[in-house]
């Protein structure tokens, strides 16, 4: 498989149990399908289905309230580095800027580095730490941000 294998879609309630069991493995307080299933019928909440050929790997979710805050984003183990996170984190910004929203902002432990390198490869930039903001191990968290009307933005 290669990364042009990789498509992604707006999710559909039928994929809430795969969401939860990428979840389960992916994330650190992972939602679970119940809660998957609530979150897909906000109308502010954007979720989306990262796919290897037919099969749903990845999801991303994020609320749009005129500037846009990424909640989730979670691949499963045996299929990162393809490519998913890279698709999600587009679409998810195609869809931003065409809802109008005046950027994108996302927090993440400071030792994520795969997350990290993530955000910094598809255009966000660094906007503060907060320290201790995570328990369990204790982290600082730090913030993400892209701002959608910057004109230096890569499209
Ligand atoms: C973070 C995560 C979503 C990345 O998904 P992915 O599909 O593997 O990411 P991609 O394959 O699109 O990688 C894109 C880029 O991100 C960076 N990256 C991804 N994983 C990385 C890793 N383990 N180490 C270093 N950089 C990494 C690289 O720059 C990579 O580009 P490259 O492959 O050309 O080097 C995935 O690791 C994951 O689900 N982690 C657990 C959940 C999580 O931490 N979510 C974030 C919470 S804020």
């Amino acid at each position: 498989m290669t990364q042009s294998d990789i498509t992604v879609r707006r999710a559909v309630p039928e994929d809430c149990p795969v969401f939860a069991e990428i979840e389960a493995v992916s994330a650190e307080q992972p939602w679970n399908e119940a809660q998957l299933t609530e979150e897909l019928s906000h109308d502010f909440a954007v979720l989306l289905a990262a796919l290897r050929g037919e099969e749903v790997i990845g999801m991303l979710d994020m609320h749009l309230t005129g500037e846009a805050y990424i909640n989730e984003i979670s691949v499963r183990p045996d299929s990162r580095r393809l490519g998913a996170g890279e698709a999600l984190l587009r679409e998810a910004v195609r869809i931003c800027a065409d809802r109008d929203q005046s950027r994108i902002i996302l927090d993440v432990r400071s030792r994520n580095s795969a997350a990290r390198s993530l955000y910094e490869k598809a255009g966000f930039r660094e906007l503060c730490t907060r320290r201790n903001m995570y328990a369990d191990p204790e982290d600082d968290g730090v913030t993400y941000e892209m701002d959608l009307a910057d004109p230096e933005r890569k499209p």
